[in-house]
């Protein structure tokens, strides 16, 4: 049950910023980061997508994101992802913000999006920054910059990395100017995205968790939906149609 506040929002509202998190895309096939999915080949994710794993061992770096590229590339957009492109043809200034790499969400459709943590399919030197757009071979060895000779890598945000300044940027400012702030399937444990939320309240919007479990910001959100985006988001996007018809 959604309460009046929230139905009043949904159909008023023309500012609205979502937050997604790796949770949105596990209903297609990708793993998400914690719990039992938090592992590959027995080594935490958390200490394979890291630049000390790039430097000491890029081998087994590139093994793991061949791996994780090519499952990503077998997967498609769920009915989660699609009715976040729903909200984008409803409300006139709909801001997505995700912090998953895989994609799904621009193949989706979303167009108004952020890309917080990068995107897999892109690729860039360690060494000179360079983008390379040629398609990374499937075979064992570590891809070279053919510019300066330095190992290629994703072009994702690694544990222990920064956030591009100009992607946060235009986050925040989503999170501040909106009237309605969707935290979607992610853990909220991850800064800096996870006080994004905080920012939205703080400016006077109303915080909506949607997941299938709590985590630290459900006591601080206004409401909570429980269960999974691939039912959830589609059965908001047909209450948001009838509010507003
Ligand atoms: P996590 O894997 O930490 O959390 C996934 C969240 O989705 C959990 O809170 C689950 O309860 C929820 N969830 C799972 N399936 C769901 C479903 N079908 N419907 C609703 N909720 C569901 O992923 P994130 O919080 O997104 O960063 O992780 C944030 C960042 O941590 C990642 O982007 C990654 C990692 O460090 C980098 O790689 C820089």
């Amino acid at each position: 049950m959604l309460t009046q506040k929230l139905l009043s929002r949904l159909k008023n509202a023309s500012a609205v910023t979502a937050l997604t998190g790796a949770g949105i895309s596990a209903e297609s096939g990708v793993p998400t980061f914690r719990g039992k999915d938090g592992l590959w080949d027995n080594k935490k994710v958390e200490e394979l997508a890291t630049p000390q794993a790039l430097r000491n061992n890029p081998e087994l770096f590139w093994k793991f994101y061949r791996w994780r590229k090519k499952l990503i590339n077998e997967v498609k957009p769920n009915l989660g992802h699609y009715s976040l492109v729903d909200f984008e043809r409803i409300y006139d200034d709909f801001f997505l913000v995700t912090q998953n790499v895989d994609n799904l969400h621009r193949e989706a459709g979303n167009k108004n999006i952020v890309e917080l943590h990068g995107n897999i399919f892109n690729t860039k030197c360690a060494d000179c920054d360079k983008s390379h757009t040629e398609p990374i071979s499937e075979s064992t060895q570590i891809p070279i910059c053919n510019f300066c000779g330095g190992p290629l890598r994703p072009d994702v945000v690694l544990f222990g990395e920064n956030l591009q300044e100009k992607n946060l940027r235009a986050a925040q400012e989503a999170a501040a100017g909106c009237e309605i702030f969707f935290s979607i399937a992610t853990s909220s444990l991850v800064e800096p995205a996870a006080s994004l939320p905080f920012l939205a309240k703080a400016n006077g919007s109303y915080v909506v968790e949607i997941n299938s479990e709590e985590t630290p910001l459900s006591q601080h959100a206004d409401e909570c939906l429980r269960g999974a985006t691939g039912k959830l988001l589609p059965a908001l996007v047909i209450i948001i149609e009838k509010l507003q018809s």
